[in-house]
């Protein structure tokens, strides 16, 4: 038996653990597995437009009749700074004209577009049990209609202020995202990463000052982890890193490679990849020009010149220029059918549970 069962009353999933959104490499077919296992499958959305989140749904309810997360971005979008993205192509023309490739060029911009009027029509179609946010929550006006549309709202915190925030602000859950987690810090109070604890210290102080469910993420890769999060007060997980090398996400061969061969010492915080915070395993860019430099520009803008790169190096079969975004339980990974981890996470977690004598 769970400790705590009210995320599995509220989503109706068989085990209180969330598929993670992974925007970029994974779509409908790791939700589905993930559903089948018996989590909560999350659909990221952000780099998708309306008609590819609407195609990515309906191929989920074809599938399976589990309930779904659908997950978006909300930072507040700032226009591209002309003078900063020359100086950002100055920094990588070194590794343009490696790869024969004119800085000069236009290159399209990096799609990472906030939760805007027109996906808040299709989640009123779509009605999707759960929405996630990540950077806050949207405008009133649009939380609004998410909520009357019925679905129950999450968002991540990285520090209590953020949950105290969230909390007053209308999610119905929040996310603990401890500094140990893969891909973007879901920050939106704060800049600063030298402060974010880890998951063990953030989930009971964010337990202690909110009263809504938590779920505890970051670092979360087997059933101890997840026990751990159990008696550290969260309701639940959610789980990224440790799904990304089930042969339903969509990881480059090459990024596979890389996650494979990855340990405990290989994720960095990095800002040069988007502009904003992410822990992946380190490339080449984040070596040579970062992990953190103040010449990246905004999010998601960083992004724009790095794509020529990103192309070109993969290629080759290259991750020099790709974001191999993953936490610092990579080691365990497992190739596995996500289903089937999913059921093996729950059950040595449960198992776990047991032993500790819940
Ligand atoms: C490859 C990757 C991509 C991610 N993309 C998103 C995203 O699109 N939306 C989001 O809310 N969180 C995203 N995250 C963060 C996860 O929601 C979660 O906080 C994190 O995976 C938990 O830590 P773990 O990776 O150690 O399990 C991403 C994480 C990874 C590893």
């Amino acid at each position: 038996m769970w400790p705590d069962r009210r995320l599995i009353e509220l989503f109706k999933t068989e085990f209180p653990i969330v598929l993670a959104p992974m925007a970029g490499v994974m779509d409908a077919e790791l939700v589905i597995a993930a559903a089948q296992g018996g989590a909560l499958g999350s659909l990221p959305c952000a780099m998708l437009s309306p008609e590819k989140t609407r195609e990515q749904v309906s191929i989920i309810r074809q599938r399976v009749s589990a309930p779904v997360n659908m997950n978006f971005f909300c930072h507040k979008p700032v226009d591209a700074d002309p003078k900063r993205e020359t100086q950002w192509k100055q920094r990588l023309a070194p590794f343009y004209r490696e790869y024969g490739l004119d800085p000069d060029a236009p290159v399209p911009f990096a799609n990472r577009a906030p939760f805007d009027a027109a996906m808040c029509e299709l989640v009123e179609k779509i009605k999707p049990e759960v929405v996630s946010f990540h950077f806050g929550l949207p405008d009133q006006a649009l939380l609004k209609r998410v909520k009357a549309a019925g679905c129950v709202v999450i968002s991540s915190a990285t520090v209590v202020k953020e949950a105290i925030w969230l909390e007053e602000n209308g999610a119905d859950v929040i996310i603990a995202q401890g500094a140990e987690a893969g891909g973007h810090r879901g920050m939106f109070l704060t800049e600063s990463i030298a402060e974010q604890p880890g998951t063990f210290a953030l989930v009971p102080q964010v337990v202690d000052a909110v009263k809504v469910p938590v779920i505890a993420a970051g670092g979360i890769a087997d059933g101890r982890g997840i026990a751990a999060a159990f008696a550290l007060g969260a309701a639940g997980v959610q789980i990224g890193t440790a799904y990304l090398r089930c042969p339903e996400s969509k990881i480059i061969a090459p990024a596979r490679v890389a996650l494979a061969q990855a340990s405990d010492e290989s994720t960095v915080i990095t800002n040069v990849m988007t502009g904003r915070p992410a822990r992946g395993v380190a490339n080449r860019t984040m070596r040579e020009v970062g992990p953190i430099s103040s010449d990246a520009p905004h999010f998601p803008h960083a992004a724009t010149a790095i794509g020529p790169l990103k192309a070109a190096a993969e290629k080759l079969g290259r991750v020099d220029f790709t974001n191999l975004w993953a936490g610092q339980a990579v080691r365990m990974g497992r190739e596995m059918p996500a289903a089937e981890l999913t059921r093996a996470l729950a059950g040595s977690a449960l198992a776990r549970l047991q032993a500790l004598g819940h």
